[in-house]
């Protein structure tokens, strides 16, 4: 990387990568086997299943265009809440200055509150937005297969189950499809659309259309563990731990990622969403995971030491009350630096250079792997949804842009190096070994089919 300057990139470099960008965006409509003029499905009415975090965001990005939703939930109380964040959303758009009181009251007008399942039998399409649990979701859409209207898509916004084990309990996986909104639903412009083995052409063309009317970018991807977003995201954030492990404190590790255009780094980031996000999740896979391979549990560790982030003071940092600024804590530096003594590690400096590279190329990896299996059907699906939904720097274009920027045999090399290196996880994919023997870069691929 040392020819490569990944900080610094010139105004001409910027609007190289906006215009990729843009052409990212519009290309992801584009699916290869589902010609542009395929009839889409009516969408005139929509239920939501779950009031939740993102049940809401969701009805608000439906109302924002028009359409009446169903919020429905279990609860009275889970309800209750979600209409009341629904309203303080509007209310805060009005309060500055983005909406005005009669365009809130309207969309408020086309969201409905229900309890009751049956309310969503005359919906053209339900959105699921219940808890991450298999057993619910698929309890939910064999209620949904005995009372929806015959050609409804039936929609799960599950974060990384399979949503062909979500359709298998229906009688109509045809119109089984993952719809993976991102967290504020009604703010973030990702849409990962998941097509199921089974999701007819239609439904996907329909929800891919209504992604765009909503103001959002739909991507396609396959089913696969984390879709396309979260599997190179589980990459990321695991390289930044190992480098934690290894001899970086947080601090470090956010510094370069931050220097290197981030809004925020990923400790800062971890501490802001909860350190407990999945903990329950981990905490049952470990008995079963394979041990040919290092994991890295110091997050559970620090919730077990009640550092869960910001809403406990303390995390990956400390913070002073009603101030959100990350702070150094000795506190912390000196649990991680006994960790790694405990793991036998031997803590070396690590470079910014070392750090950038083992928090970005993990990605590249995976994203040539995504490409291989086809869940991902261009790089530049992964570019896009990686700027609009991941905060990944504009100006470096997404990963796959940079990495053929940097030139995928320099990455190639790293990659081998770090394989030799740390093992297992780096396994350099076979595309990228192809791509770099034929002195191809990824912007050369065409779309899988
Ligand atoms: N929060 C995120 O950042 C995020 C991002 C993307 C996807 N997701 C996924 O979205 C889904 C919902 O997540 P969330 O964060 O909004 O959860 P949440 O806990 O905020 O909300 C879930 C809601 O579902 C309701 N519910 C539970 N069982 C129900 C039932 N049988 N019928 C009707 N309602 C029921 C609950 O009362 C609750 O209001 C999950 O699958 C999650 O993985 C979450």
């Amino acid at each position: 990387m040392s020819d490569f300057d990944l900080f610094n990139v010139d105004e001409a470099g910027r609007a190289r990568a906006a215009t990729h960008a843009q052409r990212c965006a519009a290309e992801a409509a584009n699916i290869p086997d589902i010609p542009a003029g395929t009839l889409l499905r009516p969408i005139r009415k929509v239920a939501v299943i779950g009031a939740g975090t993102m049940g809401g965001g969701i009805a608000m990005s439906l109302a924002n265009i028009g359409i009446p939703v169903t919020l429905l939930d279990a609860s009275s109380q889970g309800l209750e809440r979600g209409i009341g964040r629904v309203r303080d959303n509007y209310a805060t758009s009005v309060k500055r200055g983005k909406l005005d009181a009669a365009a809130m009251d309207q969309r408020l007008g086309l969201i409905a509150g229900s309890l009751r399942m049956e309310d969503a039998a005359d919906a053209d399409l339900v959105i699921e937005a219940v808890f991450e649990d298999m057993a619910l979701k698929q309890d939910i859409f064999r209620q949904l297969d005995a009372l929806a209207r015959p050609g409804a898509i039936l929609a799960t916004n599950t974060s990384g189950l399979d949503v062909d084990e979500i359709a298998a309990v229906t009688t109509r996986p045809q119109d089984v499809v993952g719809a993976h909104f991102f967290s504020p639903a009604h703010v973030m412009k990702l849409l990962e659309v998941v097509r199921g083995a089974r999701t007819a052409p239609d439904a996907i063309a329909t929800l891919m259309d209504l992604g765009r009317r909503m103001g959002k970018v739909a991507v396609l991807a396959r089913i696969y563990p984390g879709f396309i977003g979260n599997a190179l995201f589980r990459h990321y954030t695991r390289e930044a731990h190992f480098l934690v492990e290894d001899g970086a404190l947080p601090h470090e590790v956010d510094a370069a990622l931050t220097k290197f255009g981030y809004a925020m780094g990923i400790f800062a980031v971890h501490d802001m969403a909860g350190n407990d996000v999945g903990y329950q999740t981990r905490k049952a896979q470990m008995a079963t995971r394979p041990t040919d391979r290092r994991w890295n549990d110091l997050i559970m560790r620090l919730c077990d030491l009640g550092r869960l982030g910001q809403k406990s003071g303390k995390g990956w940092y400390r913070y002073e009350p009603g101030d959100r600024t990350p702070r150094r804590d000795p506190e912390v530096e000196r649990f991680i630096v006994e960790e790694s003594a405990r793991m036998g590690i031997v803590r070396r400096p690590m470079s910014e250079e070392e750090i950038l590279k083992r928090c970005l190329y993990g990605m590249v990896n995976e994203g040539a792997r995504l490409l291989e299996k086809g869940i991902a059907l261009r790089p530049g699906d992964i570019d896009i949804t990686y700027l609009t939904g991941y905060g990944f720097p504009a100006r470096h274009g997404g990963p796959m842009y940079l990495a053929d920027r940097i030139g995928l045999d320099k990455v190639l090399a790293d990659i081998r190096r770090l394989h030799a290196e740390h093992g297992h996880w780096w396994e350099p994919a076979p595309l990228l070994e192809r791509l770099v023997a034929e002195g191809r870069s990824f912007g050369e691929l065409q779309p899988a089919g």
